[in-house]
């Protein structure tokens, strides 16, 4: 026992394996798509990534295209403030303009003016922008003013003033004013239009990738062994099917289109704002590292706290759910009370665990908005005293706002985007998995003979379905074309398996199973298979008419080949008691149809296939009494001339055999047919008496 604890752990130290990813991560439904979701990271994120690209690998002329698309489209979005920035300037030396032009028509100036003109040469009448500013320089070395008007002129306002593009007297210019808007305006609508574009091709792309790796993956099911499935639980199998995919594009597409996006609004909007102001654009970048170190520290705690969450999660919906499936059982025995008790406890600990977990997740955007609003501080002082000093102008300072407004949004989006691929990758990894597991053993390349007479013989067979475990280890039997040969055992013996073995649904470890001589394996699985019909305990039946479930053991049948089968095999009596007869439906639960009188169509079914070989695994195990005869003597009728193998519980249905084969722990114990075995006084003779002389052991 210790020895094989200890090589387990041995060998899932070192290396990283897929199939050490803990089978039951966060809940896909708790969490949502939302942001309180923590990502399921890849085991092996490098090499799954590349091949996951590789996937993209059809589609590299349009992803070369959408990358253009994107840069079109950034480069007209980022450029659009900068435009908006004019226009505001447009505003402001017009607004100028207008004060200047009123404070030169004070009268107490207008008197002053010529002479002072006359000094400084210019036109009283009509004075420009350079005649202005001359105009307040004088006015600034004349200690007592001039006319004893003006204000005190100081530099700083002379030299904001140079700055700005005004003439004296004229407003603001709204014909200039509508075309600055009228262009940026178009410029965000371009851009919009090819990023929509962008946004249509990549959806094309991901699509068609999702859609060859559906198509692989379900070439790879048809491709698995039947071991393969018993392995894995039927949900997770699915799941890699279904939402692992549809997590994969979804994730494919967005990290795509909002990398794309991002990375290059980054790098535009850092462009626009060194051509503005170097100093600023310093100021915001800084925020950036800072931001992302309190983020970061912050998600951390927040993490950690989340297992927790989960743990407590999943404990009280189990707990729910025991208390309301087994609602009936909780009454009956009065213990209300203690289902409460324990609902609130675990309801207690979700919601302590819950509480830390989201509380610190809450803050975090709050804080990125606090960092955020410090850099728009510094960055409207800064940018105001570089207006005053009139080294910018006030429309380039309000695009720069914007721009750093669109500078931190991407790299909160580039970092989600971050965790997005990571979920993305597990997904793809788990898909990989399965496309990575070994194929069954290819069909051989033979043909069987036409018509195939039903010699049946297993030589010295041994099989197990799990290594460690041995079940069948010598076994050979033969049976001659149109025998019928009766299975009998305890259950676990090993009969199905020996069915599962001719039908090739497992592969043997040694030894042969052949068919008129020839080793199965030599020719196709389906082949083989379709010289075998089988019925089986549970009868399978599919929403379709009476008439659809016969006729699927031989497409192609005509009605009357159907007729003739539903005859031989006693369905046709029932059927004519239907009132819709043979186009009733089967529902999915099959209820309107009993369990006996399922059991005569399956049986109708294998009557019309019409094989070489029969199997009957339990057929009228769990059939009602009522068609129970029915179901005997249609089995009968379709055993005639038919190799058969009928595993049965009831050893009075099969007394007739040619020949019984008492199995136990995978081994024939006892062969001969039932006179003989009774004679034998061994295990079929106890087992015999069982049934007999004392209740059925059913
Ligand atoms: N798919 C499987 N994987 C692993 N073990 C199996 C599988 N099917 C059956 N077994 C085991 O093999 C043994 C024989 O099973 P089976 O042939 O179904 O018995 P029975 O005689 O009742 O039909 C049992 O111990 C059973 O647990
Ligand atoms: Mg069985």
């Amino acid at each position: 026992m210790s020895q094989t604890n200890n090589n387990a752990e041995t060998e899932a130290a070192p290396v990283k394996k897929a199939n050490e990813r803990p089978k039951y991560g966060p809940p896909q439904h708790r969490g949502g798509h939302g942001r309180g979701r923590v990502v399921e990271k890849a085991v092996n994120f490098g090499p799954s990534l590349r091949r996951l690209l590789t996937y993209l690998r059809p589609e590299k002329l349009k992803l070369v295209l959408v990358f253009l698309f994107g840069i079109i489209g950034v480069a007209l979005n980022v450029y659009a403030p900068k435009v908006l920035g004019r226009a505001t300037d447009v505003i402001f030396s017009g607004a100028i303009g207008k004060l200047v032009g009123d404070a030169l028509a004070d009268p107490k100036l207008q008197d002053a003016l010529p002479a002072v003109c006359a000094q400084l040469g210019c036109d009283p009448a009509n004075p420009t922008k350079a005649d202005v500013l001359n105009l307040m320089d004088f006015m600034a070395s004349q200690p007592q003013g001039v006319g004893g008007s003006m204000p005190q002129m100081n530099s700083q306002m002379i030299d904001m003033l140079k700055s700005i593009d005004f003439t004296p007297g004229v407003g603001i210019d709204f014909h200039r004013l509508a075309l600055i808007i009228a262009l940026a305006l178009g410029l965000y609508v371009v851009s919009a239009l090819v990023m929509g574009a962008m946004g249509w091709l990549l959806n094309g792309i991901v699509q068609r990738t999702v859609y060859a790796m559906r198509e692989e993956i379900a070439d790879k099911l048809d491709a698995l062994p039947l071991s393969y499935f018993d392995r894995q639980p039927r949900g997770e199998l699915l799941s890699r099917v279904t939402n692992d995919i549809d997590n994969i594009a979804q994730s494919l597409q967005q990290t795509l289109q909002q990398m794309v996006q991002s990375v290059l609004m980054v790098i535009g909007v850092v462009i626009m704002m060194l051509t503005i102001s170097g100093w600023l654009t310093l100021v915001a970048v800084v925020t950036v590292p800072v931001a992302l170190v309190v983020v970061t520290q912050l998600a951390k705690r927040s993490q950690k706290k989340l297992p927790a969450m989960w743990a407590a999660t999943g404990e009280l919906n189990g707990q729910v759910e025991e208390a309301y499936t087994g609602h009936a059982l909780v009454k009956v025995f009065g213990r209300h009370r203690e289902v409460e008790q324990i609902f609130d406890q675990k309801n207690q600990e979700l919601f302590e665990a819950t509480f830390g977990a989201q509380f610190i997740s809450g803050i975090i955007m709050p804080a990125m908005g606090f960092i955020g609003n410090i850099g728009y501080v510094a960055v409207a002082v800064l940018g105001g005293l570089r207006v005053a000093s009139g080294t910018i102008s006030l429309g380039d300072v309000q695009a720069f706002i914007q721009y750093q407004r669109q500078f931190t949004q991407p790299i909160n989006q580039i970092a989600s985007m971050a965790n997005l691929l990571q979920s993305g990758v597990a997904s793809a990894e788990r898909v990989f998995e399965v496309l990575d597991e070994p194929e069954q053993t290819p069909d051989g390349p033979e043909q069987l003979p036409v018509p195939v007479n039903g010699l049946v013989s297993f030589n010295h067979v041994a099989f197990s379905y799990e290594e460690d475990k041995p079940l069948i280890t010598d076994l050979s039997l033969t049976a001659q074309p149109g025998q019928t040969i009766a299975i009998v055992g305890p259950t676990g013996a090993g009969k199905t398996t020996l069915v599962n073995l001719l039908m090739r649904f497992y592969d043997i470890n040694s030894g042969q199973i052949s068919l008129d001589g020839m080793d199965t394996t030599a020719v196709s699985r389906a082949q083989l298979r379709s010289e075998v019909g089988m019925v089986l305990q549970d009868t399978w039946l599919f929403y379709g008419t009476i008439r659809q479930n016969i006729a699927y053991g031989r497409p192609g049948a005509s009605e009357e080949e159907i007729m003739a089968a539903a005859k031989a095999t006693y369905v046709d009596r029932f059927v004519r008691s239907l009132p819709e007869g043979y186009d009733t439906v089967i529902d999915e639960e099959g209820s309107n149809v009993s369990a006996g009188e399922k059991q005569l169509l399956t049986i109708a079914r294998a009557f019309l296939a019409d094989p070489t070989i029969l199997v009957l695994d339990e057929a009228t195990s769990s059939v009602d009494t009522r068609t129970e005869v029915l179901v005997q003597k249609a089995m009968n009728a379709l055993r005639k001339g038919r190799t058969s193998f009928v595993i049965a519980h009831r050893l009075s249905t099969i007394r007739d055999a040619d020949s019984i084969l008492v199995m136990e722990h995978g081994d024939i114990v006892e062969q001969g047919n039932h006179q003989q075995l009774l004679d034998k006084k061994g295990v079929y003779y106890t087992l015999y008496q069982s049934q007999f002389a004392g209740p059925t052991n059913e």
